[in-house]
């Protein structure tokens, strides 16, 4: 007898060739994802779930499949997803690390890069046609080489993001529940309290998983002690940063510009009034969206999904039951 799984998005060719070769799988058609009711009554009588982070994986959800023996996520970060109630009910569940984490720090590199030269204005510039003459003082930024970066969470994305800055003579400060020896030592990072990287650091990127701790992180407090000229970059979970708290730091020139892959709401609606500001970049969650990076996920997400209905142990588990 073949496993019922149902699938919250079409993934890549490749996994779904892997995926369909095992079992029977149904894919969730549309580009948005499946309405909570559905996703409900779709999950009723499976036996895998391969989801992403935009699907709430909640009790409801998990009490109400009685059959499901694993979930199955298509990213590292699980958030959405309930772990209290699928340990409650010893179904292994599944992310996708490290094959994404050059991606998002190039990524976050790429916001830092956009944020200091001002790239979303300077497009904006020439593209409407503003573009008269070269201009000794037009569009001035941030010098990126040399100025400080301050990493919040030196997990395996913000190590990447530190040795991508040692290219460009950063000094790194950073803060982590555990000091990172290795980076101390090859990067000459220094490992700070909060509230110092806030008041230090040019540039802030934040490389947390959001949970209860991480919630609202960054909120009016954290501004004030940033400097006036700094940079929030967030590539991490939109919830991190207490949006509006955001937007009236940004609007009194508390700090100087944001660039943001991930919102608090996601996604922000397009007439929020971030978009209205000038010193913001936002871009929607492509973090990891590479074609290479994005396939491994998906790849990994099937492989993790096969042996939790084989009753293996997953390669890349964020709960596994113990025997
Ligand atoms: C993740 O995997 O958690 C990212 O946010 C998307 O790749």
């Amino acid at each position: 007898m073949s496993f019922s799984v149902f699938v919250t998005r079409h993934l890549t060719p490749q996994a779904e060739e892997k995926l369909n070769s095992f079992c029977q799988a149904e894919y969730w058609p549309m580009e948005t994802p499946p309405p909570d009711d559905v996703l409900l009554e779709k999950t009723r009588r499976v036996d895998g779930l391969v989801c992403l982070l935009t699907d709430p994986i909640d009790a409801e959800l998990i009490n109400n499949a009685k059959q499901l023996k694993v979930i199955s996520q298509v990213a590292v970060g699980v958030d959405n997803i309930d772990l209290e109630a699928a340990a409650a009910h010893n179904i292994p569940v599944g992310h996708t690390p490290d094959l994404l984490t050059d991606a998002t720090a190039d990524l976050t590199f790429a916001l830092i890069l956009g944020a200091a030269r001002r790239l979303g204005e300077a497009i904006d510039y020439a593209r409407s046609g503003r573009w008269q003459t070269w201009g000794l003082t037009t569009l001035l930024g941030e010098s990126v080489h040399g100025a400080t970066l301050g990493i919040v969470g030196m997990g395996r994305i913000g190590q990447a993001v530190a040795k991508r800055a040692q290219g460009f003579g950063m000094p790194i400060l950073y803060v982590s529940n555990r000091p990172v020896p290795e980076i101390e030592r090859e990067l000459g990072a220094t490992r700070v309290p909060l509230n110092q990287l806030l008041e230090r650091a040019d540039i802030v990127s934040l490389h947390v998983p959001l949970n209860k701790t991480t919630a609202g992180l960054i909120g009016a407090g954290q501004f004030q002690s940033m400097q006036p000229h700094a940079i929030l970059v967030n590539t991490a979970r939109g919830a991190v940063v207490d949006t509006g708290a955001l937007v009236a730091a940004l609007k009194s020139g508390q700090i100087g510009y944001a660039a943001l892959d991930v919102t608090d709401p996601e996604p922000l609606p397009h007439t929020h009034e971030l978009y209205q500001l000038p010193n913001v970049i936002i871009i929607p969650h492509i973090g990891s969206a590479t074609r290479s990076a994005r396939n491994e996920m998906a790849l990994l997400a099937v492989d993790n999904l096969i042996a939790g209905l084989q009753g293996e142990p997953l390669p890349k588990a964020v709960y596994q039951p113990q025997e």
